[in-house]
């Protein structure tokens, strides 16, 4: 395929990430995937590493392990990928035969996940997804079912004026219009979950500011300003 012809095939897609696919194209995702990435701090080096990617919808990620040398990457996801949701699994495919990338993908659910199905990975991404679930802590316990070591969990955080593990539940489509969004904790709601199911050590590489500036943030934002100013994004890496 010819560079024009690249380009019009992405032109043909509605992205949500942003991946440069060579020769100057890169995909209109909706999403700042560069600034995630930067965010998220995957190992630089995953010589010799199994990579499993839930929810990984364009691929940004599963390819971006590749890169850093995986030597084998899973990509999974169910919602977009099957048409039900904003985007589709054409993305996907199209980056994957533009980058020549060997990464494997599988359309599951994340409560199918099982070891017996898809065995058992080094290293785990876990990214914009946990808010998605109706049954979060099932999710981790299925998520760490598939976990050898290390896991890196990316996602919504709420009530982060509560020191006590605590979890905000969404009515609706009370979270960012999306009535697929249900629940996000804070982050120690977070640290205990994923202790329940099995992981030892946490390293908190990404978390919301400081209350003054969310709160200042949170009155431009038009939205209820002390809700606004309890939620964040938060990621952590976890350790068996
Ligand atoms: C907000 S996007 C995050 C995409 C990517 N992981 C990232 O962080 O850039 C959420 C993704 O999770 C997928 N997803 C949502 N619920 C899921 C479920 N129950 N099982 C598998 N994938 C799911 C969606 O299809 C979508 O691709």
């Amino acid at each position: 395929m010819n560079r024009d012809e690249l380009r019009q095939q992405v032109a043909a897609i509605r992205w949500f990430h942003r991946i440069d696919l060579g020769g100057g194209v890169v995909t209109p995702g909706l999403d700042d995937t560069p600034a995630k990435l930067a965010r998220i701090k995957m190992p630089t080096d995953l010589t010799g590493k199994s990579v499993l990617d839930i929810g990984a919808w364009d691929g940004f990620f599963s390819f971006e392990a590749e890169r850093r040398g995986a030597s084998r990457v899973l990509a999974v996801d169910s919602y977009c990928w099957s048409g039900e949701g904003w985007g589709k699994k054409a993305g996907f495919e199209l980056a994957r035969r533009s980058l020549n990338s060997k990464v494997e993908d599988r359309e599951m659910e994340v409560l199918d996940l099982s070891p017996s199905i898809v065995g058992t990975f080094d290293l785990v991404l876990f990214f914009g997804v946990l808010y998605h679930m109706r049954h979060p802590l099932l999710a981790l316990e299925k998520v760490s079912s598939v976990t050898k070591s290390h896991l890196i969990l990316e996602t919504k955080v709420d009530l982060l004026s509560l020191r006590a593990p605590a979890m905000a539940f969404y009515v609706g489509d009370e979270l960012n219009h999306d009535p697929t969004n249900w629940w996000a904790p804070n982050i120690s709601g977070l640290t205990d979950m994923l202790r329940a199911v099995d992981f030892k050590r946490f390293d908190v590489v990404a978390q919301p500011g400081p209350w003054l500036g969310r709160w200042l943030k949170a009155l431009r934002s038009g939205k209820a300003p002390w809700r606004e100013s309890q939620r964040g994004r938060v990621t952590i890496h976890a350790w068996k």
